[in-house]
């Protein structure tokens, strides 16, 4: 069913559209009602002057509170203004072409703007009104900036002063997000693969992206209105009800060795719907593994690291300036790994730490800027059983 979906998006779906299908305002009249303070851009397409409809997320906040509080909350807010980032830009001949995926709507509304400055904000994803591949294959979003209709998952409402209801099936589909979670870039020697959320998520036969990232809750879906059992969630990380039963867990083992050395062995198991850890080449997670004497003292350290990383001649760079794949070593979705360590027989116990770093030290360097602390996502620890004396 997934394989017929995506070939439905891949060859189904007519030409993107252009700016708007609807013609400007989406009012009586074609204009857009006094009261709103939409946003007015040009129109890229240099077609003239173009009436856009389109509102900052504290517009959006008047009556989706909740959407908009755990929105701000996400990395989708911050698509526009992160530290690596920017510090990532200076790297590409082509800011503009990021553009594209984290901050959609700027070359429309222009820099200046409050919804270009939220960079994957609420219009960046309820204008989207089709998702379709290009002549490469590379999915890509069209966007209608003008009927002042909002594309979501629900097909009974009502249209409303504010704006149209636009009844999009597409909303609960992986492809929606994977109009922008999916890059090859083209480096000097071929093709590397930066985000591949979307084709790693197509080889699995598991939910949707949304059916983890975006549980939903039964709440209002706007402020006043009765409650609906499938209110969508927008932090998409948070240690919400979905993703917490899936992601990366790490189990530990020891045994006693044959010559009275301890054996330990690490399982760690993926059941996120794509390869781990997603994202930025660069990111790692990495598992520690300290062996403990009585004392406390530091008998045996070990740690492993799962990353693609991407470089030049063996020396890992940002993806911006690389031209090969050095090494990938990351989890691929429902793999389960064992690492097998051999530890002292004096070691009475043992830690293992599995954590999350944004990027590598070696990235940070090379940009500049300090990498952001780690996040642990996971410990567990073995304590040996009191010797008989
Ligand atoms: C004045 C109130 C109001 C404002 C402001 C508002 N909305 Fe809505 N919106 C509603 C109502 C009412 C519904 C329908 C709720 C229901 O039926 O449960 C809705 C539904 C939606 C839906 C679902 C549409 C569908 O067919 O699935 C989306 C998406 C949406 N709004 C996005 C937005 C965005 C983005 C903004 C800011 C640009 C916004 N809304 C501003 C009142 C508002
Ligand atoms: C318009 C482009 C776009 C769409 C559509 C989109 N994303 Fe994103 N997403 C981004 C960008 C860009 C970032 C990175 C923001 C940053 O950290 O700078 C991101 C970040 C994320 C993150 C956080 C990653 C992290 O490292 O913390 C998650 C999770 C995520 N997106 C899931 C989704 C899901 C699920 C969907 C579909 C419902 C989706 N995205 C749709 C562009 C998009
Ligand atoms: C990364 C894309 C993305 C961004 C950014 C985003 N949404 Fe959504 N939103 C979705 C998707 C996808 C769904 C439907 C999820 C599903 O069907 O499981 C949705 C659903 C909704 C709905 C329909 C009711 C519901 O809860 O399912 C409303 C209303 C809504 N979003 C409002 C907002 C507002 C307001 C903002 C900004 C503060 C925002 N969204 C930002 C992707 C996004
Ligand atoms: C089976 C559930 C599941 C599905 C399906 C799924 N994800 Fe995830 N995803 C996860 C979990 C769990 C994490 C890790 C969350 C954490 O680290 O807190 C994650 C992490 C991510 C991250 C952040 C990576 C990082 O290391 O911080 C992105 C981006 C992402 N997912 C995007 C997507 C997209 C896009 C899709 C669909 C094409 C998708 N996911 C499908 C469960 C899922
Ligand atoms: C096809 C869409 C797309 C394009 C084009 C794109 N990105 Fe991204 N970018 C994403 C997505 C999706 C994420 C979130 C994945 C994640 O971090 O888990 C992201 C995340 C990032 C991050 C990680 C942010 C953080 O704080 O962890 C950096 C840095 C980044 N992109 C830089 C760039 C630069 C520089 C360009 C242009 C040369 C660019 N991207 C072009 C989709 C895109």
């Amino acid at each position: 069913m997934r394989a017929a979906e995506a070939r439905r998006l891949r060859w189904g779906l007519l030409p993107a559209l252009a700016l708007g299908c609807e013609g400007p305002g989406g009012g009586e009249a074609g204009r857009p009602r006094a009261a709103l303070t939409h946003e007015i851009g040009r129109e890229a397409a240099g077609r003239g002057e173009a009436t856009l409809s389109l509102s900052s997320a504290i517009r959006c906040a008047e009556c989706h509170e909740d959407h908009a509080r755990e929105w701000r909350g996400s990395r989708h807010a911050a698509a526009a203004e992160g530290a690596i980032y920017a510090a990532m830009l200076k790297t590409t001949a082509d800011p503009a072409g990021c553009d594209r995926c984290h901050s959609p709507l700027k070359g429309l509304v222009g820099a200046g703007s409050a919804v270009a400055a939220e960079g994957v904000g609420c219009e960046a994803c309820h204008s989207i009104a089709k998702v379709a591949a290009d002549e490469r294959g590379v999915l890509a979003a069209s966007f209608d900036v003008a009927s002042a209709r909002k594309y979501g998952p629900l097909c009974d409402a009502q249209d409303h002063y504010f704006h149209k209801m636009g009844c999009s099936p597409l909303h609960s589909e992986g492809e929606l997000c994977g109009a922008c979670h999916e890059l090859e870039w083209p480096g000097p020697k071929g093709p590397l693969p930066v985000f591949t959320e979307l084709s790693e998520w197509q080889a699995t036969a598991g939910p949707t992206c949304q059916s983890c990232h975006m549980a939903g809750r039964t709440g209002e879906v706007a402020r006043g209105w009765p409650g609906r059992s499938g209110r969508s969630e927008h932090w998409l990380l948070a240690e919400g009800d979905a993703l917490a039963g899936t992601g990366i867990a790490a189990a530990l083992a020891v045994t006693a060795g044959a010559r009275g050395e301890l054996a330990a062995a690490v399982t760690v198991h993926n059941s996120a719907g794509h390869g781990m850890p997603a994202g930025l080449p660069g990111r790692r997670l990495t598992l520690t593994l300290l062996g403990l004497g009585a004392d406390g003292a530091v008998l045996a350290e070990e740690a492993v690291v799962y990353a693609r990383t991407l470089g030049s001649d063996g020396v890992e760079l940002p993806f911006t300036a690389a031209s090969e794949v050095i090494s990938d070593s990351r989890l691929a979705s429902g793999e389960r790994r064992i690492e097998r360590w051999t530890l002292p027989g004096a070691v009475t116990q043992v830690r293992v730490r599995l954590s999350e770093s944004r990027i590598s030290p070696a990235q940070a360097l090379w940009l500049g800027i300090e990498a952001p602390p780690e996040r642990l996502i996971e410990e567990v620890s073995w304590t040996a059983p009191r010797r008989r004396r």
